[in-house]
């Protein structure tokens, strides 16, 4: 962890948390401190544990052992300082773009105006202006995520957690999303929890890397990466300290996964 994280108080601090689904011990005695404004991603093999985790963070399961603490406080339901992006959109085929993103707001009965100028802000921020009127299925895969995007952002959330959120797009569009991610977050440093399969999408965009194994899910490496800010794609590729990371990282996935090298 980088000195500028550890001197921030923690955001999010999950204690020995485990979770069963009948006799499958899903989460054992997970311990993770996130800090304020950190950018952490989780990466481990199928099956490990990382959505439960996330729904853990997020208040939308409890575990059955342990507890999580956002701002100091215990999570029983999911808090109004978090905002979560799925991989899979989540997005009202007949609702437009604006609807989608006013959505949760609406639910939230916050005043119309008030709503209206926070969809026009996300909008604006992740690109889509000119598409407000637009339904999902006359947009790309990219776009409906910026949608959902910006239906997170438009909450102001202090903690982002996002569940694979560009693992349904092609490999052009998601190098686009994450430079995109990036450079919102470099502007409001909301707390991030990112989960991903790719070891090339954690390094570009983590603080730290918290690689977990499966059967059950612990976390089994937790990692920095020393690699200075504001990052690009190719920045990222170029720097020393990439390789020997990805390398890594790489021999963990498959110890965590159970295959031998
Ligand atoms: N509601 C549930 N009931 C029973 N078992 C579940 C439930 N949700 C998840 N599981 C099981 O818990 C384990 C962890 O699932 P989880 O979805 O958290 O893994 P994951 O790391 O997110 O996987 P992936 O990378 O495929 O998204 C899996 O074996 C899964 O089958
Ligand atoms: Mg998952």
């Amino acid at each position: 962890m980088t000195a500028t994280a550890q001197a921030r108080p923690p955001k999010v601090v999950a204690t020995g948390i485990s979770k069963w689904y009948g006799a499958l011990e899903v989460l054992h005695n997970v311990t993770l401190e996130i800090h304020q404004g950190e950018f952490v991603c989780l990466l481990g093999p199928s099956g490990c544990g990382k959505t439960t985790l996330m729904r853990t963070l997020d208040g939308l399961i409890l575990p059955d052992e342990g507890s999580v603490q956002l701002d100091g406080a215990l999570i029983t339901s999911p808090p109004r300082q978090a905002a979560v992006v799925f991989q899979q959109f989540g997005l009202f085929p007949w609702k437009t773009v604006s609807q989608n993103v006013a959505f949760p707001m609406v639910l939230d009965r916050l005043p119309p105006t008030q709503i209206d100028e926070k969809v026009k802000w996300a909008i604006d921020l992740v690109g889509l202006k000119g598409f407000e009127a637009a339904y999902p299925d006359r947009l790309s895969g990219g776009m409906r995520q910026r949608v959902g995007i910006a239906r997170a952002l438009a909450l102001g959330p202090e903690l982002l957690l996002m569940d694979e959120p560009f693992a349904s797009v092609d490999a052009y569009t998601r190098e686009l999303l994450q430079a995109e991610l990036l450079s919102i977050w470099e502007r409001f440093r909301q707390t991030v929890v990112f989960v991903t399969h790719s070891i090339d999408e954690a390094i570009t965009l983590a603080d730290r890397i918290v690689v977990m194994k499966a059967k059950p899910g612990e976390v089994l490496h937790i990692y920095d990466v020393p690699i200075e800010r504001p990052r690009t794609i190719a920045s990222v590729r170029r720097h020393p300290a990439y390789e020997p990371l990805r390398a890594k990282i790489w021999e963990d996935m498959l110890t965590g996964s159970g295959r031998e090298m």
